[in-house]
């Protein structure tokens, strides 16, 4: 079938939207007619060619919703009409990694996936018969796409999938960190770095979780709001004062639970430090830039604290995208406050710009 997408021809240039060739899905594969997408940070920093492991060209796009329109063989788990949220972090629910319940980091397509292809090596997508590779699996930045069944969640018909498109990614992520890799305790305190989408959902978790106090530390006072609105107790302007702050704050100690949202490696340290000696957790969401370490003293750690990274909140997708759905159903969060901007696909560059000048929390394509 022809499809509009929005291509990336040249890393640093602008995406191209234009007509591309995408063909049926094949065995375990699923047609997805996407409604809504948002724009993330990941699709910008693959964009601007700094990401080592990035290729062009390719259709961008991983924060995708949408609905089922047909199936390949063999494909069990969807039917046409579902409901589904793309995954760029698939759950096989069968390799060594799905069965744990250690880690949500499926093994089963990585290597495919990371080439551009899908799981059989090779691509749907294509222009004048030339294959154009996948990006991260999903490239729903589309009218139409081809995932492996493994990579969508199913969620509720009614959650409406301008807003179900967010847990794709970011706020899942955010979520995930503080319900499932920081697994925070009832009635502890948690400090969150960054209130962006990423760390407005774990502000979020942080609240579903029970915590008793609820820190956010950003330089933004409008984010600051929207993190209280989030459930944050307290906020703090960041910058070198701010583990001298939390110390403060926390009698001394630390937090329980620190969340690092920036992708920053000075404020990564800031949360290692700012974690209360004896058992605190730092939990690492942001992607560094190429080349960064972070820092840290061992005397940190040889005094109990822990640091932990996370990968899209450590969420098992298909088990677990749907029951966040839920909760947001339910009226647990409030998903509309991250709703900033609707655009159309011709307008994707121009979601880049937005979020280049963090103007709103998330731009979301919206396909007629
Ligand atoms: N681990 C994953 O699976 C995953 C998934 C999605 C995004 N991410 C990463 O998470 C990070 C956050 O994503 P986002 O979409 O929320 O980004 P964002 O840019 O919207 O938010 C980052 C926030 O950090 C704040 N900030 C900057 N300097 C600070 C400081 N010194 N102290 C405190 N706050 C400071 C900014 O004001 C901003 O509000 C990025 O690095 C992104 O790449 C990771
Ligand atoms: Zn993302
Ligand atoms: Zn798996």
């Amino acid at each position: 079938m022809r499809m509009r997408a929005a291509v990336l021809e040249q890393f640093g240039q602008p995406l191209v939207v234009q007509e591309l060739d995408l063909e049926e899905p094949k065995a375990g594969e699923v047609l997805v007619r996407l409604v809504a997408c948002g724009v993330c940070h990941t699709d910008m920093y693959t964009a601007s060619g700094v990401d080592p492991s990035g290729y062009a060209p390719t259709v961008l796009g991983h924060e995708g919703a949408g609905v089922v329109e047909a199936v390949g063989e063999g494909v069990d788990a969807l039917q046409v009409g579902d409901h589904v949220v793309t995954l760029f972090s698939p759950q096989c629910r069968e390799c060594v990694h799905c069965v744990s319940p250690k880690t949500n980091i499926c093994l089963a397509i990585r290597d495919q996936q990371g080439k551009g292809y899908l799981p059989d090596g090779t691509a749907r997508l294509s222009r004048d018969g030339e294959p154009i590779r996948h990006f991260m699996g999903t490239s729903t930045f589309a009218e139409y796409t081809v995932m492996p069944q493994i990579a969508l969640a199913k969620v509720s018909p009614e959650a409406p999938l301008d807003r179900a498109c967010l847990f794709a990614c970011g706020l899942s992520t955010g979520l995930g960190a503080a319900m499932y890799t920081a697994k925070v305790e009832a009635g502890s305190t948690v400090v969150v770095f960054g209130a962006g989408m990423v760390g407005l959902g774990a502000v979020a978790g942080a609240r579903l979780q029970g915590a008793g106090r609820i820190v956010c530390v950003d330089l933004s006072d409008e984010r600051l709001a929207m993190a209280r609105h989030q459930g944050a107790t307290d906020t703090l302007a960041g910058g070198p004062d701010a583990v001298e702050s939390i110390l403060e704050l926390t009698g001394g100690v630390g937090a329980d639970y620190t969340i690092e949202a920036t992708g920053l490696v000075a404020v990564m340290r800031q949360a290692v430090e700012s974690a209360r000696v004896g058992w605190g957790l730092a939990t690492m969401c942001g992607v560094a830039g190429k080349g960064e370490t972070l820092d840290v003293i061992p005397r940190y750690l040889i005094t109990g604290r822990r640091i932990a990274g996370s990968s899209f909140g450590g969420v098992k997708g298909r088990d677990q995208v749907p029951l966040l759905v839920q909760r947001y159903l339910d009226g647990e969060i409030d998903v509309d406050a991250f709703l900033s901007h609707r655009i159309t696909l011709d307008e994707v560059n121009a979601g880049f710009d937005l979020m280049h000048a963090q103007d709103g929390i998330r731009s979301v394509i919206e396909f007629a």
